[in-house]
């Protein structure tokens, strides 16, 4: 079978998914959950305009679907989700839609953060957080303290974020350690870059979900999804709830991980 046939028998299987949630939960191995789920929240946009609303609507919708993934992240005791909600190149927004944006993450931080501690949520934000206004800095700060003592779930807040800079940001520090004498050039490795990037400490991503059907990485996590899952569904982000995530679940444990290697068996 040719590649369109692959995509047409997957996209058709996709379709033909069930969306009763304890149908899926039972299609579920607990043993073999995601230790770390990444998710690019697109489509905000065409969702609100395809119902004649201004794009923040769609942002708006989309603060709900986050709610709920992080919920069932929890309830699944899957360890870290990361969701991306500012890139560095959002800045090349309207002036309104950032404003619109930033405030909406420090209405989220201050409704949101006494469920997200109740729930064993931490909060880690990952990003140039020292390039944001202070109200927004403030919201960050409240936000992690508040959620500091999380064991569930640790969820990374991409904001001011870009992949690149995250790693010029490791270069930079991993440079100083040099030139101090804290490292040695031979020492650097694989290990000592990853523990230099926001995410240290932190299992590289298993699963990646895009939505809005864009087949592309945007600037997210580049080092850490070296070995990822992708998952692209063309479902928008304000409508991607529990059952999305879900069916991305199943999906995700139907997949051969190789690492490079062989399929098992030849
Ligand atoms: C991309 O959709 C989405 C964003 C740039 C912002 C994502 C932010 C949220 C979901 C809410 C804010 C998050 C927090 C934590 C409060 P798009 O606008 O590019 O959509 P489009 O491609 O359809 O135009």
């Amino acid at each position: 079978m040719g590649l369109k046939g692959i995509v047409s028998r997957r996209r058709i299987a996709e379709a033909k998914m069930t969306r009763d949630e304890d149908v899926l939960k039972s299609r579920l191995d607990p043993s073999r959950l995601p230790r770390h789920v990444a998710v690019i929240m697109d489509g905000n946009g065409r969702w609100a305009l395809k119902r004649g609303f201004p794009r923040t609507v769609g942002h708006q919708k989309g603060v709900d679907s986050l709610r709920e993934v992080v919920r069932l992240s929890a309830e699944l005791n899957i360890p870290v989700l990361s969701a991306y909600a500012f890139s560095t190149e959002n800045w090349r927004r309207p002036p309104e839609e950032i404003t619109f944006l930033m405030d909406l993450f420090v209405d989220y931080a201050g409704k949101e953060s006494e469920e997200l501690k109740r729930n064993g949520v931490k909060v880690r934000v990952i990003g140039r957080v020292e390039g944001l206004s202070p109200h927004v800095s403030e919201a960050i700060r409240m936000l992690e303290e508040t959620t500091r003592g999380g064991r569930v779930l640790v969820l990374n807040l991409a904001v001011n974020y870009g992949a690149r800079w995250e790693i010029v940001d490791a270069v930079k520090a991993i440079t100083e350690k040099v030139w101090s004498g804290k490292l040695k050039p031979e020492d650097i490795d694989e290990t000592v870059v990853s523990d230099h990037l926001y995410t240290s400490g932190l299992p590289d991503p298993d699963l990646l979900i895009r939505p809005a059907g864009e087949f592309r990485l945007s600037n997210f996590l580049l080092w850490q999804l070296a070995y990822t899952e992708f998952y692209v569904t063309p479902v928008l982000w304000p409508d991607f709830g529990r059952v999305e995530f879900l069916q991305a679940l199943v999906h995700y444990q139907r997949r051969e991980r190789r690492y490079g290697g062989l399929k098992r068996g030849l």
